[in-house]
């Protein structure tokens, strides 16, 4: 059964369109990957499909509840309870881990399950040390993201994700502003979590990563989605812009 359905998307600012009649699905604990070049709107869909952007047009189903749908060429958004609830079912991941500063490891995990879904503070923060117990980050309940490494950060931002208990998780390129070392540590974690039989939607540029983990790839170009198959048929594509793209990242 389809968790996601995107049909039709189109989102621009002001005079340039930066996705082009998007349309994908995901099945219940799908992994996909999704690459492209700088620009090619990956990060703007998946703000989209967290409702960090809204769309122009087109339709985003989650779980069976439509977040958005379109008549008569404008988008019309669910009430405030069924986003909510959606909300609730998603997690998202950043490249640079928008932690809150001012509040420790363990308020950082705690904080949406307590003040958004009303969960009590001792249960989430059951949760939360076994989270951080799973990824390597028990001694770090009490410290403060500036006293974290840039790949702790991260383990804390999907720990915070996590803690939601998501249905989908999506990442953001989680490896792009860490080290190899970092990378390897974040990537290990990412890895981990497929055997959890959650939906996760991951745009990335570690493409060994993403061919290794991915049940499908999505290659965007322009707004557009060129390519949505396995990793397999991905590497081997004759699509021109497909090859242009795999090529231009072997040389760098
Ligand atoms: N809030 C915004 N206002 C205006 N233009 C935007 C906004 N957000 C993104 N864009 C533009 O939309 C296009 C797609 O950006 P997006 O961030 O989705 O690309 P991307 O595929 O994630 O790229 P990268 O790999 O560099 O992260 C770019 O041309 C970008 O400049
Ligand atoms: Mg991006």
């Amino acid at each position: 059964m389809s968790i996601l359905e995107v049909k039709n998307l189109e989102k621009s600012f002001d005079k340039l369109q930066v996705l082009k009649d998007i349309s994908l699905s995901a099945d219940n604990g799908e992994i996909i990957s999704i690459i492209g070049s700088s620009g090619s709107g990956k990060s703007t869909l998946l703000r989209c499909l967290n409702r960090l952007e809204t769309v122009d047009s087109g339709e985003i189903i989650v779980d069976g509840d439509t977040m958005v749908s379109t008549v008569n060429g404008k988008s019309i958004y669910a009430g405030e309870d069924i986003l909510k609830k959606i909300r609730m079912k998603t997690g998202l991941v950043f490249q640079n881990f928008n932690l809150f500063p001012h509040y420790d490891v363990l308020r950082n995990i705690t904080e949406a399950p307590v003040f958004a879904a009303g969960i009590p503070k001792d249960e989430a923060e059951k949760t939360a040390y076994g989270l951080l117990e799973q990824l390597g980050l028990k001694d770090k309940a009490k410290a403060y993201p500036y006293q974290l490494s840039g790949g702790q950060s991260q383990r804390v931002s999907i720990a915070r994700a996590l803690a939601l208990k998501p249905k989908i998780l999506f990442f953001d390129e989680p490896t792009s502003a860490l080290d190899p070392e970092l990378t390897g540590e974040v990537l290990k974690v990412i890895r981990s979590l497929t055997s959890l039989n959650m939906t996760m939607i991951i745009v990335t540029h570690e493409m060994d990563f993403a061919r290794e983990i991915s049940d499908r790839m999505i290659f965007m170009d322009q707004g557009v989605i060129v390519e949505d198959t396995t990793p397999a048929d991905l590497f081997n594509s004759d699509n021109e812009r497909t090859k242009a793209f795999l090529g231009k990242f072997h040389e760098s």
